[in-house]
């Protein structure tokens, strides 16, 4: 008999890079336990330092000192009880019978049973005395993360920033503007039966989840890309017209290089080049499944201008462009919904590295741009180092003229309706006010 939903999460969470046969075993399973599986490990991935907090006030034995299986059966139980509201004997049984050996079960079904009788009394740490440690438990997020955002958001922000930042997001769509409009998209999914409704954006639908995309309606037939709103905004700050020859710089896997491709049309150009090869060939990909026949791709490493220039001219590509977007490797704490690994992967030391090459990366960007041409620098973080710290040296450094990237941008459905705020000259797209990714996004003429 195959392995059940559960045993196969367990399976997952408790390897460290993913278990040999896992895809047979999922394959194995109906569409609901499919569902069932990633639901507990994304869950789980996004609830961790929470969930540990419950185990480790219960359990006698340090986190650390548990095996990668025990520590991830008691998570599930855990995540079970607690934030899916199982009954504990279920969500406690289900796991347990998953455990290989009768110690194993023995000591996961006395911890998860203490737990379950004494849940009312666990202390958390006081919301009154210690805001930020409640919050990095609650929000299970890590202190530096927490510290950063009630540095750059203040509490209340922070606590919305962080909440929002644990809820499973909506699909969003772009529709190919070159094959099909925004409605015309949307009744093709309302019609075959989906949940679906126009985005903020009158490119964009959002979509319940619940099928893969591949099995989307007008998937093959390349009639909408996946891409997050902020991202579309970061695209659309660039103001691209037709006939534009636009670098697309850090361009993999070209979610904005296909919507410039759109823009610009058979008469414009872009140039989409990325330092990783592998990622590269997914811009053409995506290009081809869309039916854009406007764009270049280029292998190159930004960060120098001698490799940028070589790698243009031995594509025969234009080494001036009317139009440069740099949307920069970033820390990512913007895509956090979509990304939970993003919390426990990234370090804070990682900041100023990554502020280095972004400072590289426009530098050598900006050699690259028309008299009087506009460059646009985004990206998907929310931290000052890399956003306005990076591009304020740019600016001076250069002498740039910066303008407000996009106005008048209101999202929100009903009456909650915020703008993108574009205080200081700059575009921020946040998730607990726009319901979007993060986004920075910055505009300069050169
Ligand atoms: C935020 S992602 C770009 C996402 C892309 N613009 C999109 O919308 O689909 C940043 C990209 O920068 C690339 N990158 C990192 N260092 C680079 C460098 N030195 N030169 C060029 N690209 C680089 C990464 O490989 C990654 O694909």
């Amino acid at each position: 008999m195959g392995k059940c939903a559960r045993g196969i999460a367990l399976d997952i969470l408790g390897s460290q890079s993913g278990p040999p046969g896992v895809s047979h075993a999922l394959e194995s399973l109906d569409k609901r336990d499919r569902a069932l599986v990633k639901e507990l490990v994304t869950g789980v991935e996004r609830w961790k330092r929470f969930l540990d907090y419950y185990v480790s006030f219960f359990c006698h034995r340090p986190v650390e000192r548990l095996s990668p299986k025990v520590l991830s059966a008691l998570r599930l139980g855990v995540y079970q009880m607690i934030l899916m509201g199982l009954p504990p004997y279920a969500a406690i049984d289900s796991i347990v019978r998953c455990l290989g050996s009768k110690g194993e079960r023995g000591f996961v079904n006395g911890v998860l049973r203490t737990i379950s009788r004494n849940r009312g009394h666990i202390e958390m740490p006081s919301i009154d005395t210690h805001l930020e440690d409640y919050a990095a438990v609650r929000y299970s997020f890590p202190d530096w993360i927490v510290g950063r955002y009630f540095r750059y958001f203040g509490n209340t922000q922070s606590l919305s920033l962080l909440k929002i930042q644990n809820q499973p997001q909506p699909i969003t769509l772009r529709a190919n503007t070159t094959k099909v409009d925004r409605d015309s998209l949307l009744k093709l999914f309302q019609d075959k039966g989906y949940l679906a409704q126009p985005g903020n954006l009158d490119i964009s639908i959002k979509v319940d989840k619940g099928r893969a995309v591949e099995e989307f309606p007008g998937y093959d037939q390349g009639l909408f890309a996946v891409q997050d709103e902020g991202a579309m905004l970061a695209t659309l700050a660039l103001a691209p017209e037709p006939g534009d020859v636009v670098w697309d710089v850090c361009a993999a896997p070209g979610g904005k290089t296909t919507h410039l491709a759109e823009i610009v049309s058979d008469n414009g150009f872009v140039v989409a080049s990325d330092v990783d090869s592998g990622r590269a060939d997914m811009i053409s990909q995506s290009c081809r499944r869309l039916g854009l026949n406007n764009v270049a791709t280029a292998v190159v490493d930004a960060t120098s201008e001698a490799a940028v220039e070589s790698g243009l001219r031995e594509r025969g590509l234009p080494l001036k462009y009317d139009k440069i977007l740099v949307d920069a490797p970033c820390s990512g704490l913007g895509v956090i919904a979509k990304n939970a690994d993003i919390k426990w992967r990234r370090r804070e030391s990682d900041i100023p590295q990554m502020a280095k090459r972004q400072a590289e990366i426009l530098n050598v960007a900006r050699g690259f741009l028309k008299s009087g041409g506009t460059l646009v620098y985004s990206t998907c973080t929310l931290t000052h180092e890399e956003n306005e710290a990076v591009w304020g040296n740019f600016v001076k450094k250069h002498n740039l003229r910066a303008v407000v990237p996009v106005t008048e941008v209101t999202f929100g459905p009903g009456h909650i309706s915020p703008k993108v705020s574009t205080k200081g000259g700059y575009m921020h797209v946040l998730p607990h006010v726009h319901g979007t990714d993060g986004f920075f996004v910055a505009k300069a003429i050169g």
